[in-house]
């Protein structure tokens, strides 16, 4: 590596990453129990290590079949012996001029242990699943960590989605615990997260509610299913023994979209998941003992399950936890609280990069930041420029970069740099990690060899994939396992080059990434529907400098109606209701038709580049492809006259 002179030295050599690279490839089963032995805790041996099946007709996936553990202990118990006084989280609020919080790994205990009793208090039994809808406060990792501990299943739903959003999953993993606050706090405003949980629960009966005080402002109760966190804790005990869980007892049901129908839940099991976790974590960040570690991401997320929670607390590191916003109260925030805590190791997604690279370098040269080593991408792909400013800005050249790319339903890494080992061309994510195996598929579902383009599958399991879509295993088997048989499919397209580098080129489904978050067209479809006025409506994702991508609708009015800014207005708070502030539209069009299959598929390809704007006119035609199979063509035109930019 060119640079490598002046990056910050790391734990890998080349011969170590070599050496894992062919123990993994060559033997996973092996390689994993070797692994699985030395990084976790278990109570008892497992029979098999891996039992894994890809085949359509039967897809089954179980790792560490007879093991069991707890997964709480993982994270806790078993550090109190050399790291009782360490900081497990430290939390920084929303305003820098309230108090930070550090919860010691003692503290930690005691407080999930306290969590724990609560939980059983309110009957919540081992298998039961239980609602988290939290702020970015301790709490929120405490109640993930006590659900862990009594083997209760969380659903952590993120808390920028609408009460309409909580309720669908609350109802599809028919969940009677919700575990909420009064509010949080971002950039100075309140989110009201309890008077959403009251407007979800709405009609349903047998639920409790267990309400975390944390701003401090009215909020509406409702007796007997309403109970105050702090009150509760009061009278329960600081001891709750941690039992003993199979491998594959699921830990947790996290929902995401796909291209069509309602979110699903991914279901993720305890061993394999909690395993992949912590390895990645202590590799790909190449962790050690006194590092300070701060992922920019909310729980709600895949990245705060894996990279906030379980991977770096199962590792006994120092996680850092962050309420606010990067913006507020200016755009040095982030850099101030690297430099307040010597943060050494950083994980945070384009998005917010390319919104700090617009605020100018001064906001980041202000403080100090030279305890950084490394700097990791997460989301999105990160785009050359971004990534240089990251690098040479932010990480001022002496930080290694590594572009994570990975998915909920993955668990942990998949494609990543081994920082001080691997090249990183900015902007690929380079290198499968440990028994990773990629396959490039082309669209007659043949594997490509060497350098080429396709379909990014993976060949073979690996311990942190998700087992199955909750309630529905048919939906997971056709979702992932159908389209190339044999492999998974990621949804996502990828380049391979000479040097077998990958470069992730996005979504080959209909699923929007806005800002690192996922959104499935589907959704953002029915919620424009709800506005009596439209008929129907087909939204597509175009380009944005920087949320990476931005939605464009179009949408076909009812007969007499006309679309106006009255109706634009409303369709968008159709959305926060539906699906929440993160989902808002960039740009609404009129359109007099959709073009259409003859099956009455909507074009959605050609949808894309009308609304990007690489059609502009009749001579551009060829830009779109084949379109004879349209019932409509004549629809084209009008399209691209009506585009709005
Ligand atoms: C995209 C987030 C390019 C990708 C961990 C994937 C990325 C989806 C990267 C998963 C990256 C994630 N480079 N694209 N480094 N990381 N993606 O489930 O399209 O919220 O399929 O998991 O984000 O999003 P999810």
């Amino acid at each position: 590596m060119s640079d490598s002179t002046i990056l910050s030295p790391t734990a890998h050599s080349h011969a170590f990453v070599q050496s894992q690279r062919e123990a993994a490839f060559n033997d996973p089963a092996t390689y994993w129990a070797t692994q699985a032995k030395e990084l976790l805790a278990w109570r008892s041996q497992w029979h098999t290590t891996k039992d894994t099946s890809f085949d359509p007709k039967n897809v089954n996936i179980r790792w560490f079949d007879g093991g069991t553990l707890n997964v709480a202990e993982n994270c806790i118990d078993r550090h109190l012996a050399t790291r009782g006084d360490k900081p497990a989280i430290i939390w920084e609020p929303d305003s820098p001029h309230d108090p930070k919080r550090i919860l010691t790994y003692s503290d930690l205990h005691r407080e999930v242990s306290r969590a724990a009793n609560m939980l059983l208090s309110l009957g919540v039994k081992p298998g039961d699943r239980v609602t988290i809808y939290m702020p970015m406060i301790p709490e929120a990792a405490i109640a993930m960590l006590a659900c862990a501990r009594i083997g209760a299943p969380h659903s952590v739903v993120f808390g920028g989605f609408s009460a309409q959003a909580l309720r669908s999953r609350i109802e599809d993993c028919e969940s009677s615990v919700i575990i909420t606050a009064d509010g949080g706090m971002r950039g100075g405003k309140v989110i009201d997260l309890k008077n959403n949980v009251d407007t979800a629960l709405e009609g349903l009966s047998d639920t409790k509610v267990l309400v975390f005080r944390h701003t401090g402002h009215r909020v509406s109760w409702v007796e007997e299913r309403d109970i105050w966190w702090q009150e509760l804790a009061e009278t329960v005990a600081a001891e709750c023994e941690a039992k003993p869980f199979d491998a594959e007892h699921p830990l947790f049901i996290l929902y995401t979209s796909g291209s069509t129908g309602k979110p699903k839940g991914l279901l993720h099991t305890s061993g394999g998941y909690l395993l992949y976790a912590t390895h990645t974590f202590q590799h790909v960040f190449d962790y050690q003992e006194e590092d300070v570690y701060w992922c920019t991401a909310d729980v709600g997320w895949i990245t705060g399950h894996s990279y906030i929670v379980y991977g770096p607390l199962a590792a006994g590191a120092t996680t850092l936890m962050f309420e606010g916003v990067p913006t507020y109260p200016d755009a040095g925030r982030f850099w101030e609280i690297v430099e307040k805590y010597r943060v050494s190791l950083f994980y945070t997604a384009p998005t917010a990069i390319r919104m700090l690279q617009r605020e100018g370098d001064d906001f980041v040269t202000r403080y100090d930041r030279s305890s950084l080593r490394i700097l990791g991408s997460v989301g999105e792909p990160i785009n050359p420029e971004a990534w240089q400013w990251y690098h040479t800005v932010v990480g001022n050249k002496t930080c290694h970069l590594v572009d994570t790319w990975w998915q909920t339903e993955t668990g942990g890494h998949m494609i990543t740099p081994l920082p001080g080992v691997d090249e990183t061309p900015p902007g690929s994510a380079t290198q499968p990690y440990f028994g990773i195996r990629p396959v490039l598929h082309n669209t007659d579902g043949q594997a490509l060899e060497a350098a080429a383009s396709g379909a990014l599958c993976i060949a073979d399991s690996w311990p942190g994939q998700a087992r199955t879509i909750w309630g529905d295993h048919a939906r997971f088997v056709e979702t992932y396992f159908s389209a190339f048989p044999g492999t998974y499919f990621s949804g996502d397209a990828a380049n391979r080059d000479e040097q077998g580098n990958y470069w992730i080129e996005g979504r080959m489904d209909d699923v929007i990434n806005m800002a690192g978050h996922r959104l499935g067209t589907a959704e953002i479809e029915a919620a424009i529907n709800a506005h009596s006025d439209i008929a129907e409506s087909a939204v597509v994702g175009i380009p944005d400098d920087i949320k990476g991508q931005a939605i464009y609708a179009f949408v076909i009015m009812k007969p007499n109606k006309h679309l106006d800014d009255e109706i634009r207005t409303a369709i968008n708070g159709l959305l926060r209701r539906e699906v929440g502030p993160i989902a808002s539209l960039k740009y609404i069009q009129e359109a007099p038709g959709l073009p259409k299959t003859r099956s009455g598929k909507i074009m959605r390809r050609i949808l894309r580049k009308i609304a990007a704007g690489e059609v502009t006119s009749k001579n551009h035609y060829d830009k779109l492809g084949d379109i004879s199979t349209l019932v409509n063509p004549e629809q084209v035109d009008a399209l691209v006259e009506g585009r709005l930019q």
